[in-house]
């Protein structure tokens, strides 16, 4: 069956997180990713094995749908390779530390050269100008330059990385727009782009609404965090605090254990149930809580008997209890919770695979849905599992030169990196 990107062929140079998890996602919309590794692999393959010789849950939950070719660029016939497969597709992507590429010697000036309708799409850390381009970055690095560490957390605690991988994932979210835009417009003008996305300008991106607090704190304390923020020049760690125009929080539930909360949103609408509901007229009736201004102010009291409330509920019921009451709601739920939960698994996002080193295994499914052309998902390649395919189909290659090129060193390391 046709998909939405089906007929785009993308030379995918990109290792890790960031740039993979932007390809996985275009592979799942249907286009051809011909991931290009070096013969040693992408570095993810053996990094944190859980089964010994198998391709590692970090390569092949990022890395499904695509087809592996092995080039060693830094060898003449590799570039000749490299060369021909981007007179042969529609984007090359790339996400090296700073420098490499054009090292490997394939900078957006020489490919465009090679095939001026190729768009081009490159992560960095911090971008190719400015006094940081010179640095690589990992996720953790993008979280901390740009806003999102400084920002989560408590106030009196250090600062923390948040679960979600906005630095890596995030950044490669990015890149697919720029890349899909950049195609549309390659399509009217026959011309293609350079496309760029900096890990800390993707976070920060992400942090929008901390910067809108960052620019209200110049005319005054922040009236919805829990936290005090008067005269403070930048924004704070507010714990769990909505960051919203609505008041939120996680409230603890029974029995206590490690992720027995309920976040709870006080929706202006709602607090008149709610509070019914918890504390019975008296509550709703009570001028500290009377107006949002007020609960705004009185929120951690407000906070303190909603805690007490939950006490006797674990947080399904709870949960129950105040969707009743149409109260924004959601369990914290834990991995495990996800990795069986009904929803979930109803809406394929929690797939399972097979795989010829591993058995079985899952992956997350794709989180975007098209009614005419669904993801269908298939296990991630082995390394250089389509070479020859690749070089047959799509350079139309014959055995002999398939053969010379092999034997010339283009798909195998150097022999002193082979022994190490
Ligand atoms: C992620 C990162 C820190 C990893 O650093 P690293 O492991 O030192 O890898 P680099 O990208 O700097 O270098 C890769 C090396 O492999 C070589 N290489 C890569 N593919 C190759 C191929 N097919 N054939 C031959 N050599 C290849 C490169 O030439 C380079 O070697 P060199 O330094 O001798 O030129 C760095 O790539 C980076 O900062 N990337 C941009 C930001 C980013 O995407 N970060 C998030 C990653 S999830």
């Amino acid at each position: 069956m046709s998909k939405a990107l089906s007929g785009f062929r993308i030379l995918d140079m990109s290792h890790v997180q960031a740039g993979p998890t932007a390809t996985q996602l275009m592979a799942w919309l249907g286009a051809d990713i011909i991931k290009l590794e070096p013969p040693t692999g992408d570095i993810t393959r053996g990094q944190l094995r859980d089964v010994p010789n198998a391709d590692s849950l970090y390569f092949t939950m990022l890395n499904c749908n695509k087809r592996s070719i092995t080039v060693n660029i830094k060898s003449p016939d590799g570039k000749q390779v490299v060369t021909e497969l981007i007179k042969k597709c529609d984007v090359v992507m790339e996400n090296f530390g700073p420098g490499v590429i054009e090292r490997l010697g394939f900078p957006w000036e020489k490919v465009r050269e090679i095939n001026p309708r190729i768009v081009m799409a490159s992560i960095k850390g911090f971008g190719s100008s400015g006094p940081y381009a010179d640095f690589k970055a990992y996720e953790n690095v993008a979280q901390a330059m740009g806003g999102a560490m400084s920002t989560t957390g408590v106030l009196e605690g250090p600062p923390f990385v948040t679960g979600a991988q906005i630095g890596d994932t995030g950044t490669g979210l990015h890149l697919v727009i720029g890349i899909l835009a950049a195609l549309h417009h390659r399509n009217q003008t026959g011309k293609g782009q350079y496309v760029e996305v900096a890990m800390l300008d993707g976070v920060m991106n992400l942090c929008r609404v901390k910067f809108r607090d960052h620019q209200r704190l110049t005319r005054g304390p922040l009236s919805e965090y829990s936290v005090p923020t008067e005269g403070f020049k930048a924004v704070p760690r507010g714990g769990n605090d909505s960051g919203g125009g609505q008041l939120g929080n996680a409230i603890k539930c029974k029995p206590g254990g490690l992720d027995d909360y309920l976040y709870v949103v006080v929706q202006e609408a709602v607090w008149d149930a709610l509070a019914k509901k918890v504390g019975g007229e008296k509550l709703a009736t009570d001028p500290r809580f009377a107006a949002v201004s007020e609960r705004r102010k009185n929120q951690n009291e407000m906070w303190r008997i909603l805690n007490e409330f939950a006490s006797s509920y674990t947080k399904r019921e709870l949960m129950q209890i105040l969707n009743e009451l149409e109260v924004p709601c959601g369990p914290i739920m834990s991995t495990e919770d996800l990795a069986n939960d009904e929803h979930v698994k109803l809406r394929q996002m929690w797939v399972e695979l097979d795989h010829p080193q591993r058995g079985k295994w899952y992956n997350v499914g794709m989180p975007i849905k098209l009614s005419d052309s669904p993801a269908e998902i298939r296990r991630s390649p082995l390394l250089g599992e389509h070479t020859d395919e690749i070089l047959r189909e799509v350079l139309g290659y014959g055995d002999e030169q398939i053969g010379k090129l092999r034997s010339a060193g283009a798909f195998s390391a150097p022999p002193k990196a082979r022994a190490a």
